[in-house]
């Protein structure tokens, strides 16, 4: 019995189940004999996959589907990370190396057959697919996309008893499929699990298995069948015990009839909730199926704050749970290789709410009402919070990668010329005020053309103090550029999951540099902050731009930022405007951006609506220089290399910088370089390199 009014999973127990149990006791064969063959050839029956082996577990069938199908050192599995961990160690009992896909998306939590695809090696041999909720997913494209590779595709249906796609039953559409008789599952027994399979010679396989790797079982012998035994193969003791296969069978007969009552309350919730803000189920129905509905899932939206509406259904009786917290986030599994954003996403905002047969419509009410006055009441998730999950480092995998620490770290020395002394030659150089307008860009297109025209512009991406720096020597020159202050980055904001906090001290340092007599910019990444952080671009821009003119920062310029994940989701930051209607190279797509499998179609702005003036990459200048590109010898382009003489009268140079490169000195260079390398390789952190 439990405390809670709507508990998550609830059993009841039959006259007719016990009654079950009670006789196989009463029979005095205690272990493996004809109740277990009995529950075998019901569940092969009931299935249509024509060879059931019951075990004593869900893990035990699985470690014997992978076992039995070879799997071993040296093998690949590709598998979800979004599942209980006992998927994952099934592979890695049999020493396979399991590799984690992506979700398909953020209310579609199951393997997406399009990232399995990205995660394939030559080693890969098999796909682990697993029924979340007891929703097929994309178990048929996984099937034809293992088909055409040769690749084994193995089936954790653990959620899935009573499930079929197009009639056909999950669990039956690979190599092998395993289930979970676990107490909530729903045909649960207590301990218990089967595995199926349409292959006569693996079915035979997995017997031996099952039971030590013997020729002959004990209730062989004592019907007589066979008085001697070897032993073939290393095996396990997997066995069920005849109790409980009695009780899987009573139960087996009313599953149907209990998924169908599931069914219903998944509809009803669903049209519950329907009206209920910043809640959306997940596991979309699909027609052709019949379901288990094991679990009902919803996703919050990224303002609501997971552990506090968690909290207060808990108070109202209601109890709650996460499937699941990632298995890539684990510390046996944890590996900075792993780039599973989508997962990330659904494994810090989904919650799943009660789902048992036998729930009342009274019960359910409660919930979606809790649900709904939660939800309502819970503010905001501070940023970087999500919920005492994981927080989502979506660059993660790809930049510790990417890190070459040999070069990151070589970086003082190829790099010894990015220090104030050399931008000073550089500045001296530029105060000529003879030769060269140095303006920030605000006044670039109005410049006067007596002389070259330099408009300097600053991208601000990592490092503010770094820029302050860089803005006092040229304030000390004369000199006014302009700094594009990027919302996305650190120093701006404590950008987290779904939210960005603004950092109280980034207006003193805008004021100051402002101050300094030069320009601040808006360093635009809105659409990794639609598509990546999903938050709101166009609501967040105005608040950000009333916030800071209000403050006394005059902004009137954008500057696109070339993120990192702009070039990994191909997008262009500047796809955000309608004001522009050039397409990137190699990044086709100005409305809409997949991430994983989920598509974000892109909120739009125009430039005058934000009261923006110019967009730097849109000046119209004569020559530009940038220190984000490199020479073919890979060596950064740096100003000091500029032929100052070859510029004429009349001539508009931009001339990007990137504050994040420069140093005093080459002995702050040295220590800052490992210190930023040793931690972002520690934390696995996002690069946010220019560019
Ligand atoms: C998805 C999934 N796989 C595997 C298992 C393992 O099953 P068992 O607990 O019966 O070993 C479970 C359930 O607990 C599960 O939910």
């Amino acid at each position: 019995m439990s405390h809670w009014k709507v508990p998550l999973a609830d059993v009841v127990a039959t006259q007719a189940d016990i009654d079950a149990v009670v006789d196989a006791y009463r029979s005095g064969w205690w272990t493996m004999g004809p109740r277990t063959e009995s529950f075998e050839a019901a569940f092969a029956a009931y299935s249509g996959a024509g060879h059931a082996i019951a075990v004593t577990n869900g893990t035990a069938a699985l470690h014997l589907i992978c076992a039995g199908t070879g799997l071993g050192p040296g093998d690949e599995v590709v598998a979800p990370s979004l599942t209980f961990v006992a998927t994952v160690n099934a592979i890695a009992y049999t020493s396979a190396r399991p590799v984690f896909a992506d979700v398909a998306g953020p209310t579609e939590p199951w393997l997406s057959a399009r990232s399995v695809e990205a995660a394939l090696t030559p080693r890969t041999k098999a796909v682990m697919a697993m029924s979340y909720g007891g929703h097929p997913g994309e178990i048929e494209e996984l099937r034809e996309f293992c088909a055409g590779r040769g690749l084994i595709l193995l089936e954790d249906a653990a959620h899935g008893a009573g499930s079929r796609l197009g009639g056909r039953h999950l669990g039956t559409f690979g190599r092998a499929g395993a289930f979970s008789f676990f107490s909530n599952k729903n045909l649960g027994i207590g301990e218990g699990g089967m595995v199926v399979t349409r292959d006569g010679d693996l079915a035979a396989r997995l017997r031996l298995l099952r039971s030590h790797g013997m020729t002959a079982l004990t209730w062989d012998r004592h019907r007589g069948h066979a008085s001697e035994y070897d032993v073939v193969e290393l095996g396990f003791n997997y066995r069920i015990d005849e109790a409980r296969a009695a009780l899987a069978e009573e139960r087996l007969s009313r599953l149907d009839q209990e998924n169908g009552s599931r069914a219903r309350l998944d509809e009803r919730y669903r049209a519950a909730l329907a009206d209920v803000p910043r809640v959306e189920p997940a596991l979309p129905p699909r027609p052709d199926s019949v379901l288990a509905h094991h679990l009902f899932t919803v996703v919050l939206d990224a303002a609501v704050d997971r552990d506090r509406v968690r909290a207060a259904l808990a108070e109202r009786g209601v109890q709650t749970s996460v499937h699941y917290p990632p298995v890539h986030r684990f510390s046996t599994y944890a590996s900075p290789a792993y780039d599973l954003p989508v997962t990330d996403l659904y494994a810090s905002r989904a919650v799943t709410l009660p789902m048992f047969a036998h729930m009342t419509e009274a019960q359910q009410d409660l919930v979606v009402e809790a649900l709904s006055a939660a939800t309502a009441s819970a503010t905001a998730v501070p940023a970087g919070d999500n919920g005492g999950m994981p927080a989502w480092r979506p660059m993660q995998a790809e930049e510790a990668l990417r890190l070459r620490p040999l070069r990151v770290l070589a970086r003082p020395w190829t790099e010894r010329r990015f220090v104030h002394r050399d931008y000073e030659r550089v500045l001296h150089e530029l105060s000529d005020s003879r030769r060269f307008n140095v303006v920030p860009l605000r006044e670039f297109r109005e410049a006067s053309t007596d002389r070259v025209v330099v408009g300097m512009r600053h991208d601000v991406d990592e490092r503010l103090g770094a820029a302050l720096e860089l803005a006092r020597l040229e304030a000390r020159h004369g000199i006014r550029a302009t700094y594009f202050v990027l919302h996305t980055a650190r120093y701006y904001a404590k950008a987290g999951w779904g939210s960005a906090e603004r950092r109280p001290s980034i207006l003193g340092h805008l004021r100051e540099l402002q101050d300094m007599g030069h320009e601040i910019g808006w360093h635009n990444d809105l659409v990794t902050l639609q598509c990546v952080h999903g938050i709101e671009p166009r609501e967040y821009l105005a608040n950000e731009l009333e916030w800071l003119r209000s403050n006394g920062i005059d902004i009137r310029g954008t500057a696109s930022h070339g993120s990192y994940w702009a070039r990994r989701l191909g997008y262009h930051n500047n796809y955000f405007f309608d004001d522009f209607e050039e397409v990137a190279p190699g990044l086709p797509n100005r409305d809409i951006v997949e991430v994983g499998n989920r598509e974000c179609v892109l909120s739009k702005g125009r430039l005058a609506e934000f009261g923006f003036e110019y967009e730097a990459y849109h000046l119209g200048e004569d020559h530009y220089f940038s220190d984000a590109r490199f020479d073919a010898d890979g060596r950064r382009w740096h100003p000091d290399s500029l032929d100052f003489d070859a510029f004429n009268p009349g001539d508009k140079v931009i001339l990007l910088t990137h504050p994040d490169h420069w140093d005093r000195s080459v002995g702050w260079k040295a220590p800052r370089t490992v210190v930023w390398a040793g931690w972002r390789a520690f934390t696995g952190e996002r690069s946010r390199r220019p560019g």
